[in-house]
């Protein structure tokens, strides 16, 4: 049951509750005035009645608003942790106004298991982040046409994937993350690569999973799978076992890679693309894939015409490739 807002055991609690905050002289809360804490102090007590009579919606916002705030702010977590002891102690010191104190325990018990389960989530997006921003950063220093072409095939790839539901927008960005290891000479060569350049190009997958992997094992698969084919033809790993995430990539790097304008290959039309996408159909990628792309197609179109028009002084060099070179 709550107690009226101007109870004044109430107003004790939210007095004593923001004290024992200010004095964690080893948390940031310290350096935060009186009356700041004091209103952080009623917000959480507030969640707290609401979830003593049953609803944890509020207590579950509130607790949302702390990590995403307070984590921002820098504060680590087991400052935040000892803020919920003074919660604890003041609980217990005061057990009138959040019902009994057992009842009042368990349900800051709750919250601080629930609030380390959302500052984990939080730590692990941000950390996807910041790897994902470096990492495209780093690839911006090594080849700039890697780089926007990483960032153009994420924006494919979702394109195919909303037809299919499912979201691999951080694999397709990550994708081509292992050119890192190969020489700038073969990135860059003009003309067609000599067996054993192919051979080096061809462990870019590779590379990328191990970039990937010790941080999120799901998305480095799928990095490591994208030039796969459901016909056993592709590399590294020369599976038939396709997967649909990682085919879906490989058919946007394929899209971008057939409509953007290389070193040795000049740009062309995206009906010339989808013709391509078309053909392969069970061989190259999978039939749910391609219908994807096709479906896909009008939402795509005017984002692949964006990267310019055919070149006219040609350096269509790679004619020897009849396809467009692993990108
Ligand atoms: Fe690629
Ligand atoms: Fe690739």
């Amino acid at each position: 049951m709550q107690t009226p807002r101007n109870c004044p055991e109430r107003e004790l609690f939210i007095g004593v509750y923001a004290t024992k905050l200010k004095e964690l002289s080893d948390t940031p809360y310290c350096s935060r005035s009186l009356y700041e804490l004091e209103r952080m102090a009623e917000r959480c007590l507030e969640a707290m009645e609401k979830a003593g009579e049953g609803d944890r919606s509020w207590l579950e916002r509130y607790l949302s608003h702390v990590v995403l705030r307070q984590g921002r702010e820098g504060f680590r977590s087991w400052q935040l942790i000892k803020g919920f002891d003074a919660l604890r102690d003041t609980a217990k010191r005061l057990p009138n106004v959040l019902g009994s104190f057992v009842e009042a325990d368990d349900l800051v018990h709750w919250a601080i298991v629930r609030f380390a389960q959302l500052y984990e989530e939080l730590q692990s997006i941000q950390g996807l982040t910041r790897m994902v921003e470096s990492l495209t950063m780093a690839l911006d220093s090594k080849e700039q046409y890697t780089s926007s072409h990483c960032r153009s095939v994420q924006k494919i790839t979702e394109k195919i994937g909303r037809v299919l539901g499912i979201d691999v927008g951080l694999a397709a960005l990550l994708h081509d993350v292992g050119k890192i290891h190969i020489p700038d000479r073969i990135l860059t060569k003009r003309g067609p690569l000599t067996g054993q350049e192919w051979l080096i190009l061809k462990q870019h997958p590779y590379h990328s999973f191990r970039i990937v992997c010790p941080i999120n094992p799901e998305i480095a698969s799928v990095c490591l799978r994208h030039h796969e084919r459901p016909d056993g033809g592709g590399y590294p790993l020369g599976e038939t076992e396709v997967r649909v995430e990682a085919n879906v990539v490989a058919a946007a790097d394929t899209l971008h890679a057939i409509c953007s304008r290389r070193t040795y290959r000049n740009y062309q039309r995206l009906d010339v693309a989808l013709q391509a996408i078309r053909r392969s159909r069970g061989k190259q990628f999978l039939p749910s894939v391609v219908d994807a792309v096709e479906k896909a197609y009008g939402d795509m179109a005017g984002f692949l015409a964006s990267f310019g028009p055919p070149a006219t002084h040609g350096d269509d060099t790679h004619a020897t490739n009849s396809q467009p070179r692993a990108a």
